[in-house]
């Protein structure tokens, strides 16, 4: 991002769990703030240290442990430094696949992703991790190991504390080892990309592919008109799939099934009923992988073009679909000239990735943006964080999203985990370690 920095003078990277346990514990005993790194993709700071923490990179833990196909299908138990490009080979080659999906998926890791909870473009199918993690191992603050490595669908013995390290990002504990459900490949992937000329075709659309493509559907990723041009600027072969013109929205729609030729039948009648009943201004069916790979590259390339771009301020919100795209443009309003207002995201899951993008960063331009962005969200009731987390730029935020009486469960929980610590002193009274916990 070239946005957070900090002066850390230590990098430690522990082989296993015992190691982990063992930095921990030092560190607590001694007060010194650590912070949790796994592939360091984060796009709120979570990962960086801004102080000078010591870093605490889970990298070199790295090993896939078991894989049961057999008696239990699909559970895989890995170790947190997994990148989770790795893992998808891995289960491509047994016949599964990860019920998630990122664009960063080269370089980020399954335990970033699990404690950040990270949604990215499977979810409309496969749901969020809450869904498909099925145990996680985790060390506290002062180095102890808990094990609810669990690989059962079911069990209900007590509270299901996974949940709380699941999007916590790194304020209970380090998450070392994951076990976690995989979904049988199917055979047939079709993908489509579709131009839309107004917000309301989008929202019809999504909802006529919910009716009609049901069960295979298992992507629906938009882009506006700003995006588009972006990445035909910035990111090297990527052409327009619609030509000639620029159109207003554009739709990626991917379905998944068993059976080829139904499948694509399916996405065909769907294509051309929504082109005759005017929601679809052009579109496209992907004739092979290379076709498909394209489409997804523009989809899956927005962060990068807006890296390239140069500064951007990002806004990763949960919206009720219909107020979506309001913002967006009330947004362009509010910054005129000064920067790009750039809108993309996961309208299947109604997460919209709001970006502004400015030749510079500049101080101006973010006072026109924030407290407006998060009034703005809190009033329809979205979230300001739909998958990306609170990290830094967002943890003083979080009364935007949460009640006053949720925010002091959280501070209290994270007290009572504190309370294993054997010296309090590092703990104000104004719960700043909790904030600094809460943006690791
Ligand atoms: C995405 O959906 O591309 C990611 O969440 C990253 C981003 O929002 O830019
Ligand atoms: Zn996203």
């Amino acid at each position: 991002m070239g946005k957070y920095r900090g002066s850390s003078k230590l990098l430690l990277q522990p082989k296993n769990t015992e190691e982990v346990s063992q930095i921990l514990k030092y560190c607590n005993s001694r007060c010194l703030a650590v912070v949790p790194q796994g592939g360091n993709t984060g796009l709120v700071g979570g990962s960086v240290p801004v102080f000078d923490e010591v870093i605490i990179n889970v990298g070199l833990m790295r090993n896939i442990l078991s894989f049961d196909k057999v008696i239990v299908s699909g559970v895989l138990v890995c170790e947190a430094g997994c990148i989770l490009e790795n893992l998808i080979s891995f289960l491509d080659d047994e016949g599964f696949i990860m019920p998630l999906d990122l664009g960063a998926k080269g370089s980020c890791q399954i335990g970033g992703n699990v404690s950040t909870n990270a949604g990215g473009l499977r979810l409309l199918r496969y749901g969020s991790l809450h869904g498909s993690v099925l145990g996680l191992e985790a060390v506290l603050a002062n180095g102890t190991v808990l094990d609810m490595l669990g690989t059962l669908r079911k069990d209900n013995t007590g509270y299901d504390l996974k949940h709380l390290f699941i999007g916590s990002e790194g304020s209970l504990g380090i998450v070392t080892k994951v076990s976690i459900l995989t979904p049988p490949k199917l055979s047939s992937v079709n993908i489509a990309f579709l131009a839309c000329e107004d917000y309301t075709s989008c929202q019809k659309l999504l909802l006529e592919a919910k009716k009609k493509l049901g069960g295979i559907l298992s992507a629906f990723e938009f882009l506006d008109s700003d995006a588009m041009s972006l990445v035909l600027k910035h990111l090297d072969g990527v052409r327009n799939p619609l030509p000639p013109s620029i159109h207003n929205f554009y739709i990626l729609i991917e379905t998944t099934g068993s059976n080829e030729t139904f499948d694509k039948e399916n996405l065909e009648a769907f294509l051309l009923h929504s082109v005759e009943s005017g929601l679809v201004a052009n579109g496209v069916l992907a004739q092979d992988i290379n076709q498909a790979s394209s489409f997804w590259h523009i989809r899956e390339g927005l962060p990068e073009a807006l890296m390239k771009a140069g500064a951007v301020y990002k806004y990763d919100l949960s919206l009720p679909l219909e107020k979506m795209y309001d913002l967006v443009e009330e947004m362009r309003v509010q910054i005129g000239p000064a920067a790009k207002v750039v809108a993309y995201g996961h309208l299947g899951d109604g997460n919209l990735h709001l970006n502004i993008s400015a030749p510079a960063y500049d101080d101006n331009i973010l006072a026109k943006i924030e407290p407006f962005v998060y009034e703005w969200t809190s009033k329809n009731r979205g979230s300001i964080s739909a998958e990306h987390g609170l990290g830094l730029m967002k943890a003083a935020k979080i009364h935007y999203s949460k009640s006053p009486e949720t925010v002091r469960l959280m501070i209290d929980f994270d007290y009572c985990v504190f309370e294993l610590l054997p010296d309090t002193s590092c703990l104000d009274d104004n719960h700043s370690i909790i904030c600094l916990c809460l943006s690791a």
